[in-house]
């Protein structure tokens, strides 16, 4: 039997203007991971994959046929691209899988699980799949769910380290000079991440100008978010946070629920407050110092949030 998992992730800095060529910062978030078990099956009984949480089971019949499922998509899409790319045929193994990301909050709960499920396949092949190789299948996965992806989410799960990250080049790791503690706060609604994106594109379409100038003054916060987390001055990344905010209500991405919990953050002392990934639903991100957080947590949860995760954004390893 061999084992594997992922994080979830999120956005700091950059959403939707890193779709349009911006630059976009992002981190795992390691308190909620997926995890993929592989264990032999019986002499030509094929691959299942279990998903008990979900109750569900789901046998992959054949590397060729995709139906355009979201089930499909999450749980047998990924093995079929690997196992293509591996050029291997389907094994008798049963992969069983859980997750503890919310589903479609915009925490990377597609990515995760795509990459723990390839993840537990090869390691149960033997075939073991560097970092470099194994993120450009988790983008086709991506592509399944999301249509046009950045690849950002791929990138900063599969490496599971923070990203700076411009679309089509390769990411760039880069120094966090002091750990900082975020808070997750999850409105309780799903977060239609193909929805958003094709309205920011429209959008885009129909006043290049205004829009334009709004994705280069989020792509300019960004590189200064980068520079402050290299210079180890993370309080001042908090008006940054609340101005990438601002633009994004500019691109009409935000709600009601989430301008609540960004604002009830700030009131309970947060340095700054975000809504992360796609929008009109899913998460905030309040930046806290460690003596305020759990203050801004309760303030958070009486605000209306579904539930709130802390978690610091420190270097890898
Ligand atoms: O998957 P989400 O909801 O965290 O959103 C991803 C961020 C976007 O910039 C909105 C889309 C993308 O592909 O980068």
């Amino acid at each position: 039997m061999v084992r594997a998992d992922a994080p979830g992730k999120i956005i700091l800095f950059g959403e939707h203007a890193v779709v349009h060529g911006q630059p976009a910062i992002a981190a795992p978030l390691h308190a909620v991971r997926a995890t993929a078990i592989a264990a032999p099956a019986p002499h030509a009984s094929g691959l299942t994959v279990y998903a008990p949480d979900l109750d569900l089971t789901r046998r992959l019949e054949s590397l060729d046929d995709s139906p355009d499922d979201p089930l499909h998509n999450a749980l047998l899409f990924p093995l079929q691209v690997a196992l293509r790319y591996l050029e291997q045929p389907i094994p008798d193994l049963t992969l069983t899988v859980r997750s503890t990301i919310p589903i479609a909050s915009g925490l990377g709960s597609g990515a995760a699980l795509a990459t723990a499920l390839v993840r537990a396949l090869c390691a149960a092949l033997d075939r073991a799949l560097p970092n470099d190789e194994l993120n450009p299948l988790i983008f086709q996965v991506e592509q399944r769910h999301h249509g046009t992806p950045s690849g950002i989410d791929n990138t900063v799960i599969v490496y599971e380290q923070p990203v700076y990250f411009v679309r089509g080049t390769p990411p760039q790791p880069f120094a966090i000079a002091r750990p900082f503690t975020l808070l997750v706060a999850d409105t309780g609604h799903g977060s239609p991440t193909h929805t958003t994106v094709g309205d920011v594109g429209r959008l885009y379409a129909a006043e290049p100008a205004r829009i334009g100038a709004i994705f280069s003054e989020i792509g300019g916060i960004t590189q200064q978010a980068r520079r402050l987390i290299e210079a180890g001055k993370v309080a001042a990344l908090g008006p940054l946070m609340d101005r990438n905010h601002d633009l994004l209500r500019q691109l009409t991405v935000s709600s009601g629920a989430l301008d609540r919990l960004c604002a009830a953050a700030r009131a309970a002392g947060a340095l700054g407050a975000k809504l992360s990934g796609g929008g009109r639903g899913g998460n905030i991100i309040a930046l806290v110092d460690e003596e305020r957080a759990g203050s801004v947590a309760d303030a958070l949860l009486a605000a209306g949030a579904a539930n709130v995760i802390r978690t610091a954004v420190r270097p890898p390893g």
